[in-house]
């Protein structure tokens, strides 16, 4: 992979298996005879992006933006195609992933942030910012079950918006918190991606903020890439 591609996707295709209740997709595990139906979330999407770039993925419900997202994560594999992803990636996709509800919400700083790769001591540099913008005040010493879920998502949000992410990627899932909390998620991403070494791969219905934070942008129709390139265009094509 050329060292200037951070992501890179070829022949990317991601199916489920429909089974027609819990029994039959149960026994399926058995037996290769169990019918099902076909879903291909993901059809044969071939794309790569740069460091540096700042990328939109448009498409209806159900187009298959969360699953390439999810396939960038490691939360879910590709049925086939190749993959390619160097970098630490910072996923808003779930955000309170990776949390154990009886440890405190300090020691869960610690948790999510080694599942990102850091080191206790790096954890430690980057614990009083984390704190400070999850604002739940003295719960941080209390174990996260319970917390509310607004709570969780915001210690979630902090985590990972703050430990310094070279690929950052947003699912629409901004609306964490109230509406003074989402103002500072978008101030603190933008903040980000201001670093020239940041790319930023974006799932958005909202035209206003795709075309705030993306130059170039991808239309996905039914698991297939309809257009890749320039973001105006493809918010016209995305409209149709
Ligand atoms: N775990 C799963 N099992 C079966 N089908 C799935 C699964 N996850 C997603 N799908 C199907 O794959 C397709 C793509 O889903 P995906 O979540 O990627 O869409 P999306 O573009 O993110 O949509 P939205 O805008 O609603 O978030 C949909 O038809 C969905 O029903
Ligand atoms: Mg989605």
């Amino acid at each position: 992979m050329n060292s200037e591609t951070v992501i890179r996707f070829e022949n990317v295709t991601k199916e489920y298996k429909l089974y027609k209740n819990n029994k039959k997709r149960f026994l399926a595990i058995f037996s290769k005879k169990v019918k099902y139906k076909k879903k291909l979330a993901v059809n044969d999407v071939s794309f790569t992006i740069k460091r540096g770039e700042a990328v939109a993925l448009f498409g209806k419900n159900g187009a298959g933006k969360s699953t390439i997202l999810k396939m960038i994560t490691g939360v879910t594999y590709p049925t086939s195609g190749e993959i390619e992803v160097s970098g630490r990636v910072s996923a808003l996709l779930e955000l309170t992933a990776g949390f154990d509800p009886e440890l405190t919400g300090r020691e869960n700083i610690y948790l999510k942030g080694q599942l990102y790769g850091l080191k206790d001591s790096e954890i430690a540099e980057l614990e009083d910012e984390i704190v400070a913008f999850a604002e739940i005040d003295e719960y941080i010493d209390q174990p996260v079950r319970s917390y509310s879920s607004g709570m969780k998502a915001r210690l979630g949000f902090a985590v990972s918006v703050n430990i310094r992410p070279e690929i950052l990627i947003v699912d629409e899932a901004l609306s964490v918190g109230d509406k003074n909390f989402r103002k500072k998620c978008l101030k603190k991403i933008n903040g980000i991606i201001e670093n020239d070494n940041v790319t930023l791969l974006f799932v958005t219905h909202s035209i206003g903020t795709a075309r705030e934070f993306c130059n170039r942008g991808m239309v996905m129709v039914k698991g297939k890439k309809v257009f890749d390139g320039d973001i105006d265009e493809a918010i016209e094509i995305y409209n149709k």
